[in-house]
């Protein structure tokens, strides 16, 4: 899909993750403990390194705006929000003991949400959002 340029971090972001949910989903079918070790590993590397900042990404320069100045759209972001928030704990509780459940839920909500993003979200701030509002997702900084 054509995206504004302001956006094409966050869709190749949402690529990856699309990928990853599509690799949980065939450990969780393989179902030996080898498989589902190196899943949750995958998951925990994947999310300290690239899903806790494209959720702060989003949180600060697309979800920040809406919520301030395009209430309208909050019935769409609000449920967004928490499920980053449903992600962030799941991945810290992630064991061999409940890895099947685990990762299924994980990959499950890591899909439907960053699919929902892509279709429904970013169409909308891309028509949505001033050039100025767009220019900050694209130079978004991480704080740490
Ligand atoms: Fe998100
Ligand atoms: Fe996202």
């Amino acid at each position: 899909m054509k995206r504004a340029i302001q956006l094409q971090d966050l869709s190749r972001e949402h690529h990856d993750s699309l990928v990853l949910a599509k690799r949980l989903g065939e450990a969780v079918e393989d179902g030996s403990d080898e498989a589902l070790l190196a899943a949750i590993e995958k998951v925990k590397h994947y999310y300290e390194n690239e899903l806790e900042v494209h959720f702060q990404h989003e949180e600060r320069t697309i979800f920040a705006p809406i919520f301030k100045e395009y209430k309208e759209h909050i019935p769409l972001a609000g449920p967004l929000l928490k499920e980053h928030g449903a992600m962030r704990l799941l991945v810290p509780s992630l064991m061999l003991g409940n890895a099947k459940e685990g990762l299924a839920e994980f990959a499950y909500i890591l899909k439907t949400h960053t699919r929902v993003e892509e279709r429904e979200l970013f169409p909308i701030i891309e028509n949505l959002f001033t050039e100025e509002q767009l220019d900050a997702v694209l130079n978004f900084v991480p704080l740490d």
